[in-house]
C-alpha cells in the first residue's frame, strides 16, 4: 500500500489544492491532508476551522484523510507510515522554494520521495493569500474556492 502525504497551511484550502488531492487520490491507496506549520506564516483561521474546511469540501474522497501536524513533517509522515510527499507546482515561481523543501525533506528521510504534481490550468494562479485578498475587497471568489470556504470567508471578512 503507498501512503502519501499532502502537507500544506491550507489557509483555506482552494480548488487548487482540492484539484491536486483529487489528483493524488487517484494514484495513492491513501493520501493524508496535513495541515501543518509554516513559521513564516500566521493563519487567519484556527488550524480546527481549516481541518474542518477541508474534511466538508473532501466529501465522497475515501482514501482520503485529513490531519493537523505541529513538528517535523518527515517526522509525521515516519509515524503514518507515507513514503511520499506530495506538493504543488503551479508555475516556474514555485520550483526555487519546493526544489528546497524537497532538498532538506530529503536530507532528513531520505526513504521519504517528494513528487510534484500540476493542477488543471484555470488554477495555476490561485493561492490561499490571493484568495483572502479578494475576499476582503468584496470580490466574488466562488470559483477559486468550494462553498463552505467561501461561506466561511465571507462571516471571516464580516
Ligand atoms: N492550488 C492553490 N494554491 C496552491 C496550490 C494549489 N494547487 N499549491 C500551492 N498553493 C499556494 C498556497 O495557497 C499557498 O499560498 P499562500 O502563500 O498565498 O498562502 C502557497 O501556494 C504555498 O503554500 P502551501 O502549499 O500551503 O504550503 P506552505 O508553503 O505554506 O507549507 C509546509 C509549507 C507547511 C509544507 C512546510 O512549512 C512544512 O513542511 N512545515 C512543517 C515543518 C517542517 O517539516 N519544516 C521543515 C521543512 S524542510
Amino acid at each position: 500500500m503507498v501512503h502519501a502525504v499532502y502537507p500544506g497551511t491550507f489557509d483555506p484550502v482552494t480548488n487548487g489544492h482540492l484539484d491536486l488531492i483529487q489528483r493524488a487520490s487517484t494514484l495513492f491507496d491513501k493520501v493524508t491532508v496535513v495541515i501543518a506549520t509554516n513559521p513564516k506564516k500566521q493563519p487567519v483561521f484556527t488550524r480546527d476551522q481549516r481541518i474542518s474546511m477541508v474534511q466538508d469540501a473532501l466529501q465522497g474522497c475515501d482514501n482520503v484523510a485529513v490531519e493537523g501536524h505541529d513538528g517535523l513533517l518527515v517526522e509525521y509522515a515516519r509515524q503514518i507510515d507515507a513514503k511520499v510527499i506530495i506538493r504543488g507546482l503551479r508555475a516556474v515561481s514555485d520550483f526555487e522554494y519546493e526544489f528546497q523543501l524537497a532538498g532538506m525533506n530529503r536530507r532528513l528521510a531520505p526513504e521519504i520521495e517528494t513528487l510534484f504534481l500540476t493542477p488543471a490550468e484555470q488554477y495555476s494562479y490561485v493561492s490561499s493569500s490571493l484568495v483572502r485578498e479578494i475576499a476582503r475587497l468584496g470580490a466574488d471568489i466562488s470559483e477559486c474556492v468550494p462553498n463552505n470556504v467561501a461561506t466561511a470567508l465571507a462571516d471571516k471578512m464580516r
